[in-house]
């Protein structure tokens, strides 16, 4: 594919390499580029980066990479596989033409230009915030607690720290809890310690640490706190995000 891809082709989205990219950058960028990728405090707009118009499946987002660049959990950019960078160059594409599309908006960057009342609709209604959160209850006060630009990282990805528990852990939030069905025997609940393709592990409520191999007759199903947020990234439009700030900054 990519020794095809001349520069006047347009790089065709995956729908599956975007949603394995939206993870990569919510672990390891939007902190300095941005939940929409056009950019923070910390990182330029790269929805209007040249770097990232012209690159086609990695082409130019991957040399800057091998350059050596920021990362939120401190690893090493280089160490990136081939096969993330595709996944981020599918992701940051998705948000390119995602953008164009919602363009009135392109150029508002103030945090606080939202509407507290449509914040709060949406709030309510379509954000399904109220599901979980409860502005007299849990977020009673969080606009004193956290400045415009805080509030946003903080509902959109309100996981105390980046990476994968590679420095101690990220220190509190909550953790995810797995249930996992051997064919034989019982199911058993716990704190996720490991999974990955091949293996899952967890610490049940006794503080015992429990292994399987993964196989079609285990069955393992996973609650991530965090899934609801992670979700908000695709799904929120910089409309909702700025009257949510707005919402949320006045619960004083
Ligand atoms: C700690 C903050 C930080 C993090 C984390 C970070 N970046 Fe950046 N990024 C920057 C800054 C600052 C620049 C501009 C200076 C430069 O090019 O190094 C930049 C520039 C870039 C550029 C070049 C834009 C241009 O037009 O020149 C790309 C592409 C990019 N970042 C992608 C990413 C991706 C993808 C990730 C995650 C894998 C990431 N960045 C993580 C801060 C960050
Ligand atoms: C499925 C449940 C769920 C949904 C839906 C949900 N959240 Fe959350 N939210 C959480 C969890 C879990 C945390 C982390 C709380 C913690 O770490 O103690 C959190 C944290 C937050 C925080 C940070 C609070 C703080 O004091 O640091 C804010 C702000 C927030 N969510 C806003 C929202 C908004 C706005 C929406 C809707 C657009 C939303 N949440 C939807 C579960 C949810």
């Amino acid at each position: 594919m990519l020794a095809q891809a001349g520069a006047a082709d347009k790089h065709i989205i995956d729908a599956a390499g975007v949603e394995r990219g939206r993870k990569v950058y919510a672990a390891e960028c939007v902190t300095c580029h941005g939940p929409s990728a056009r950019g923070a405090q910390n990182g330029p707009d790269l929805v209007r980066s040249l770097v990232v118009l012209h690159d086609r499946y990695g082409s130019d987002i991957g040399p800057v990479m091998k350059k050596g660049h920021p990362l939120q959990s401190g690893a090493k950019s280089a160490n990136l596989t081939q096969a993330q960078i595709e996944d981020l160059a599918d992701f940051l594409h998705f948000k390119v033409t995602d953008t164009l599309r919602s363009s009135p908006l392109f150029h508002a960057q103030n945090v606080l230009t939202g509407d507290a009342k449509a914040g709060e609709a949406y709030f309510n209604g379509d954000g399904k915030c109220s599901q979980c959160h409860s502005a007299t209850g849990d977020l009673k006060g969080v606009g004193a607690k956290y400045d415009p630009v805080d509030m946003q990282q903080k509902f959109l990805f309100p996981k105390p720290a980046f990476g994968r528990g590679g420095r101690g852990g990220g220190g509190g939030g909550k953790q995810t809890m797995v249930t996992v069905t051997p064919a034989s025997g019982p199911a058993v609940t716990g704190v996720l310690d490991k999974i990955d393709d091949f293996n899952v592990s967890l610490r049940d409520k006794d503080g015992e640490y429990h292994a399987w191999t993964r196989s079609s007759s285990l069955k393992v199903k996973v609650d991530d706190p965090y899934k609801a947020h992670y979700e908000l990234l695709d799904r929120i439009s910089d409309k909702n995000m700025h009257d949510i700030t707005a919402y949320l900054e006045s619960l004083k």
